[in-house]
């Protein structure tokens, strides 16, 4: 900061244009203050809040700057642990909140439709056809395992948006695995309750080793 210089709004880049800092002040002047990454750590099984029931939000809250903080926050912490989902429970806040963002392609669950960053508040879950499906979860908030559980395919989510918008989503495969998953945590449950044989649930490195198949 130039001695003398006020950071406030539009002032300071008038004030800096000679400076030879001005650019990236000028910078933040055009796009507002840079949002700071925020990575929050993921709490891991054996933290007794992943295994409460989350409280639904508000209309109010919805629309509340803690709740757009927080679903930004989701966001730099998801892109940091690489994951394809997180529920609010798992960064240690109890409410019906969570984010999905599928990247499309060849993966290991097959050829997969993208499915584009999105945010579910109060969900809930109706399954269109109870006919299953497995595939080896992980959770960051059990990290290092995979285990095996079988989840109907075929679903609809009503929930809201964040701009408090309610919207229906019907999936198959995959995803409806993906979003069962991370619904599970908003009421205090685990993939790990779901496994039906527990000879299906393995060490990352172990399942790699042996290519463990189901
Ligand atoms: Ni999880």
């Amino acid at each position: 900061m130039v001695a003398g210089a006020r950071y406030d709004g539009n002032d300071f880049m008038v004030q800096l244009t000679n400076s030879p800092v001005a650019p990236v002040r000028k910078f933040r002047a055009l796009f507002g203050t840079l949002r700071s990454m925020a990575i929050r750590r993921i709490i891991r099984m054996g933290h007794p809040l992943l295994r409460e029931t989350a409280r639904e939000l508000t209309t109010d809250e919805i629309a509340s700057a803690e709740i757009k903080r927080l679903i930004a926050d989701m966001t730099d912490t998801l892109h940091d642990y690489g994951g394809i989902g997180l529920a609010a429970p798992q960064i240690g806040e109890s409410i019906r909140l969570a984010i999905i963002e599928i990247p499309g392609g060849e993966t290991r669950y097959g050829d997969l439709a993208p499915l584009s960053f999105s945010v579910f508040i109060n969900p809930r879950i109706e399954i269109v056809d109870p006919a299953t499906a497995g595939y080896w979860e992980g959770c960051l908030s059990v990290p290092g395992l995979r285990g095996f559980v079988e989840r109907p395919q075929h679903i609809k989510v009503r929930y809201l948006d964040e701009k408090g918008d309610e919207l229906e989503l019907e999936l198959t495969g995959f995803p409806a695995t993906v979003f069962q998953h991370e619904f599970d945590h908003l009421d205090g449950k685990l993939y790990i309750d779901r496994i039906s044989d527990m000879r299906l649930l393995a060490f990352d490195k172990e399942f790699e080793q042996h290519q463990l198949m189901s």
